[in-house]
């Protein structure tokens, strides 16, 4: 296997080498391939990924990627977005589980869901269209990109509780109607046990009963904020992992930026990119190595070896190191 590392930006430079260290400690087979993208490279370059970046990405299996810095310049072409379309990763998987001994705004610690959000078209489609006094955004809903982000989440159904959330806005919007019946139809063809609810409610119940769902299967949008909502149930923003998989790559990344206000000061928490290499080694069917990976995180935690997002005054190294030597004893 070939994995792209790109650290990038701020914290990203500080979480990945930690996620690294952790990965090492397994000897596996697998060969990392550093790449540079990102607003540094933007400054240094004046363009944060080119064509020749593509091709190194493209000759890997893979991308543990950190976190980059989005500048509000209107010539800054989106890193992220110009990947997920090139690679074509269409599902972004967003586990919310909690760890242990620590809990979000909600306090309850019962709930092991998993948001599955379409990546690539809905209201993030860019076909806009922008005048002086009125601007458009046109949501794209496909049969194909409804059936193939219904089959990710089935998929992942089956591997867990068989229970299926389908959450959508099809009393107010047609284009939802077509991803519903979309996602029921492959449901019922999969055998997976499925109901939907609203976006709103959703939203509403997300944070008042967890421990209620399973599997979420919606749209670009609505899962981009239901993932980001759902992760203050787990505590902190350093602790939320994620993954974009399509049919042929995949990408690992934790779900924070490059958290500009902590950069440089070696206090970022690497448990989000810690998990998302874990995520990783269970794509390549590391399942074991993957398992192990989450023992010694929430060993690192009760153990209080934390930074200080989590009342800890350990630095990112130190609990890059404490996970790794967890492992090596067990
Ligand atoms: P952010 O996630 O970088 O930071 C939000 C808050 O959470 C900050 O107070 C930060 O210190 C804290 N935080 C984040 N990660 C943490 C960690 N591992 N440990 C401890 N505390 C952590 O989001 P923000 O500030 O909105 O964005 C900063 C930059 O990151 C922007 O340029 C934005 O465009 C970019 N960004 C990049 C993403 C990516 O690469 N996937 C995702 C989100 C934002
Ligand atoms: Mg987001």
């Amino acid at each position: 296997m070939r994995v792209a590392v790109v650290e990038g930006d701020g914290i990203g430079k500080e979480v990945i080498p930690a996620a690294v260290e952790v990965l090492d400690v397994f000897g596996l087979p697998i060969e990392k391939v550093p790449l540079e993208l990102g607003y540094g490279k933007w400054e240094k370059c004046g363009v944060a990924i080119d064509d020749d970046d593509l091709d190194v990405l493209k000759s890997c299996d893979c991308v543990l990627f950190g976190a980059i810095t989005t500048p509000a310049d209107p010539n800054y072409k989106s890193v992220l977005l110009t990947i997920r379309k090139e690679l074509d990763m269409y599902a972004n998987i967003r586990p919310i589980k909690p760890l242990p001994g620590v809990t979000g705004v909600t306090g309850k610690s019962d709930f092991d869901f998993v948001i599955v959000r379409e990546n690539t078209e809905g209201m993030y489609s860019s076909i806009e269209e922008i005048h002086d006094d009125v601007a458009y955004t046109k949501r794209v809903v496909s049969r194909k990109g409804s059936e193939r982000i219904a089959k990710s989440a089935c998929k992942l159904a089956k591997e867990r509780r068989n229970d299926l959330m389908i959450v959508h806005k099809s009393n107010v919007l047609k284009s939802d109607t077509l991803f519903l019946d979309v996602c029921r139809e492959t449901a019922r063809s999969e055998g997976v046990d499925h109901r939907d609810m609203l976006v709103d409610a959703m939203a509403y119940s997300l944070m008042t009963y967890p421990e209620r769902y399973d599997v979420v299967v919606t749209t670009n949008l609505f899962g981009d904020i239901l993932s980001d909502m759902s992760a203050a149930l787990v505590g902190s923003l350093g602790l939320a992992p994620s993954a974009n998989i399509g049919d042929k790559y995949a990408f690992f990344e934790p779900v924070h930026g490059s958290g500009p206000d902590i950069a440089g000061k070696g206090i970022a928490n690497p448990i989000a990119a810690i998990l998302s290499m874990k995520m990783m080694l269970e794509w390549m069917g590391y399942q074991k190595e993957a398992d192990l990976v989450e023992e010694a995180v929430g060993k690192s935690i009760l153990e209080k070896i934390t930074t200080p997002d989590l009342g800890g005054d350990a630095s990112t190294i130190e609990v890059g190191r404490a996970i790794a030597n967890y492992i090596k004893d067990m």
